[in-house]
């Protein structure tokens, strides 16, 4: 009988291998979660610097009183879909806080964000329609893609002469979507959203913008690129995940189209699935409140990352920007051997940073990111970048070495 596991041997013989070398990438445990940028791993106190918290909501003592509140009340779960028994008055209130915050007509909250873009992307567009997405789109819109029956097109990264070149090439009668997201979350790169939403309306198509990297601290509202750019009047949909800004687990989709509400009864991700439990709905709905007015926290986000990439840059590491763009830092490996080495010695230094490598990285690039916090201190801000020097000639990152490999 063919083992079905077969196919996936190489993938194990590479974790095999970095296990051997004493590194375990995916063996991380959280023993103790001591704040928003502290935690204990491997018994040792760590600065946090690859979490999407980037608000640092996970520990407001008020969000944590209405979850504990709505698990007291309601319990522990809906057991059901949001279209059966799954619709509590908690799930009606964060769709209510949803729109206020992003002031538009109407919200619809799922259960992750993946789910949000799976959904969005396989309902909105059919046989026959055209689904129109940037190159480095996030996987949960590749997969939305795939779910859907629409032909899907692909153009360059944040290029809107090739999207518009591309979007000429389709039929005019065709229904067509183009999918975009605020921050590109491999690179921390931001879309030129404002020439992107001109072009596609310029050429006839519907818009959809997933903010999950940017809600929180980009625009006046913190609404996102979309709010930023000044182009939320052109955008269709925009969609978000609470597992980063917000600091707890779920997805949505918030639009002013008068049509809308017809997609709680044809989105399979949003109907077939339980909904969230009410302490999550309820935690997600403080946050979100809280969110609209927590301006100091905006300032220190922007603050520290802007520290941290004029300390990387100054160290004479390769950033993916330039400038700081977004809460994500990326630095572009030479090899993946010292991107591993990179990342083992920065855990070693007491700093946890994420690694990502082809296929999930575009160009083939191997990257060691950070994601940056409101919570990030002045101090843990310097220690980080301490760190990251050390850490850079002992594995190979900086110097000689890096120049060769
Ligand atoms: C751009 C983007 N969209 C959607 C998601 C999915 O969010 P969630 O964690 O809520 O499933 C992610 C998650 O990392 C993301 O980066």
């Amino acid at each position: 009988m063919p083992d079905l596991l077969d196919k996936f041997d190489y993938a194990s013989a590479e974790l095999a291998k970095l296990q051997f070398l004493g590194v375990n990438p995916v063996g991380v445990v959280m023993e103790k979660i001591l704040s928003p940028t502290r935690a204990i791993i491997s018994g040792k106190e760590t600065i946090l610097l690859g979490t999407y918290n980037y608000m640092g909501m996970t520990f407001e003592p008020d969000v944590i009183e209405a979850g504990q509140k709505a698990l007291t009340d309601f319990g522990t779960g809906t057991t059901g879909s949001r279209t059966l028994n799954g619709t509590y008055v908690g799930h009606k209130a964060l769709e209510a806080a949803l729109s206020d915050y992003y002031d538009t007509r109407h919200a619809m909250v799922f259960s992750t964000g993946y789910q949000a873009n799976l959904g969005m992307c396989a309902t909105l567009t059919g046989k026959g329609d055209y689904i129109i997405i940037d190159a480095d789109s996030h996987a949960s819109i590749y997969d939305g893609c795939a779910m859907g029956n629409a032909d899907v097109v692909r153009f360059r990264h944040n290029d809107p002469v090739d999207l518009d070149k591309r979007l000429k090439r389709l039929p005019p009668e065709a229904g067509k979507l183009v999918v975009l997201e605020g921050v590109y979350s491999m690179l921390g790169d931001i879309a030129p959203l404002a020439e992107l939403v001109r072009v596609s309306k310029a050429n006839g198509a519907m818009v959809m913008v997933d903010e999950a990297h940017a809600m929180g601290f980009f625009g006046e509202h913190g609404r996102g690129v979309t709010e930023q750019a000044g182009c939320e009047a052109e955008v269709d949909f925009v969609v978000g995940t609470f597992s980063k800004s917000v600091g707890t687990i779920g997805g949505y989709v918030v639009s002013n189209h008068p049509k809308f509400e017809v997609l709680r009864l044809m989105c399979r991700p949003y109907m077939f699935t339980a909904s969230l439990p009410p302490s999550v709905v309820a935690t997600a709905t403080a946050a979100i409140v809280k969110l609209k007015s927590v301006h100091a926290k905006r300032n220190q986000l922007w603050k520290s990352v802007k520290a941290l990439h004029g300390g990387l840059k100054a160290a004479g590491f390769n950033l993916a920007t330039k400038t700081p763009e977004s809460a994500i830092l990326a630095i572009i490996m030479p090899s993946q051997d010292i991107m591993v080495s990179l990342w083992a010695a920065m855990l070693e230094a007491g700093v946890y940073v994420n690694m990502a490598r082809p296929p999930a990285t575009p160009a083939g690039m191997c990257l060691i990111r950070c994601s940056v916090c409101a919570e990030h201190t002045d101090v843990q801000v310097q220690k980080v970048i301490a760190a990251f020097e050390q850490a850079g000639h002992v594995s190979g990152a900086l110097g000689d070495m890096a120049a060769v490999a």
